[in-house]
């Protein structure tokens, strides 16, 4: 069981469906040792009342910014200052809208601006709504002021639709408060690609390559669990998203490009474990090529070089790069640490059954100066220990 002795905190409600699971956060809260006092949108009351809160915390609820009472008593300033962090959950795309632009027009989003204290936000809402380019930038602009964003999980939602845009559940956002008591890369942002790219090369065939995906993803999970945001830019594979992880799912070379571009600003850190193609066709054909000729040619051209592009851009990036070779690893990859400005890379061997799609793996750590070998292990594990240097290096950059 998480373990959060005598932290005060602010529970946040806003006006969405899943309001009705915040009062078993609030017990799981108060269970794990919090001291818990709730703050309500006047939306949050059209889905329960504050007096379930109230018996639950033993505390008042407050729900007005204009009370005099309160104002008397527990003033919003006072309320902020004795918190050792907001959680908002449910967080409604309203009042997450609100605290990225920062508006202070209700006593929840008044309290965060008047804080230093941590503030985390749990999204609920309408898998369209969450999907909506106006919510995602929300997200960005939340993440780049160092506010935690627990990712909201995929499924059957209140209103009938699949998608992403469920409140993650009550136990985990209680878990997740309780490792972050060792969250190394609290407010730091992470983009990491992962996975393979497919090249068109008409409307039913591709070129892609072995890559799974195994490696980048447990990269994910890793700098989650040590408190990072984290974004992962996906190519097409069949694996599950990491808790609380952002994912951005893509296919060719330039759509990942085109996604890393767009969601650059604002990341602390840059690992590009993706298998991106160097080649893509040139002429992708409108209609399926018949079966006619004995042989027939593709003509390609390089792709860009998503990793060199980003590196030499944007200077203050801390950024990891992969070396899969099949032969003079250590060589190759110091040859693309220096050529493309990266700050650490991580070579593998490849090829007869070793680091595409399989569960285990090595990897030789290279940065300017110094390396670290990482020996043959699984690869959840090795994305902890790879984790663990690239934090020790960032912090020490
Ligand atoms: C039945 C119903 C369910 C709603 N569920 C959600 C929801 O899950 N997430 C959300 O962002 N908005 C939801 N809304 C819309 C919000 O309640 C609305 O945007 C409100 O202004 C939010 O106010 P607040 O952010 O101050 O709490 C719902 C509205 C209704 C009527």
């Amino acid at each position: 069981m998480a373990n959060l002795q005598n932290q005060q905190i602010i529970l946040g409600i806003s006006g969405g469906i899943a309001a009705y699971k915040s009062a078993e956060l609030a017990r799981l809260l108060i269970k794990s040792g919090a001291k818990v006092r709730v703050c309500m949108t006047q939306s949050a009351c059209e889905f329960i009342t504050p007096l379930t809160f109230q018996a639950l915390t033993g505390n008042p609820v407050h729900t007005e910014l204009f009370d005099l009472e309160a104002e008397a008593a527990m003033g919003h300033i006072e309320l902020a200052r004795w918190a050792d962090r907001i959680l908002i959950a449910p967080a409604s795309a309203n009042t997450m809208a609100k605290i990225a632009h920062g508006f202070s027009d209700s006593l929840l989003t008044t309290l965060c601006l008047a804080t230093k204290t941590p503030v985390v936000i749990v999204p609920a809402m309408n898998q369209q709504m969450w999907r909506n380019r106006i919510t995602q930038k929300n997200v960005s602009l939340l993440e780049q002021s160092a506010i935690r964003v627990l990712m909201p999980a995929a499924g059957e939602q209140a209103c009938g639709d699949i998608g992403p845009g469920r409140m993650q559940e009550p136990q985990i956002i209680v878990d997740t408060l309780g490792q972050e008591n060792d969250a190394v890369l609290s407010g730091v942002n992470i983009m990491i690609t992962a996975g393979p790219t497919q090249e068109a090369i008409d409307p039913v065939r591709y070129i892609t390559n072995r890559s799974s995906g195994k490696m980048g993803f447990a990269i994910a999970e890793a700098a989650e669990q040590l408190g990072a945001n984290v974004t992962l830019v996906a190519g097409p594979v069949n694996l599950e998203t990491p808790r609380n992880v952002n994912r951005i799912d893509v296919k060719s070379a330039e759509n990942m490009f085109d996604a890393v571009k767009n969601n650059v600003v604002g990341q602390h850190i840059f690992i590009a474990s993706a298998a991106v193609a160097d080649y893509q066709v040139a002429k992708v054909a409108t209609q399926k090529i018949k079966k006619k000729d004995e042989s027939i040619s593709l003509a390609l051209s390089k792709t860009s070089d998503i990793l060199a592009e980003i590196s030499t851009q944007h200077n203050d990036l801390f950024t990891v790069g992969f070396a899969a070779e099949t032969e003079d690893l250590k060589q190759h990859a110091m040859d693309k640490l220096h050529r493309k400005k990266l700050d650490m890379i991580a070579a593998n061997k490849v090829g007869n059954g070793q680091g595409f799609d399989v569960d285990d793996n090595a990897l030789q750590v290279l940065w300017k100066g110094g390396e670290h070998a990482l020996p043959l292990t699984s690869k959840k594990e090795l994305a902890k220990q790879l984790m663990q240097l690239i934090t020790t290096h960032y912090q020490a950059r």
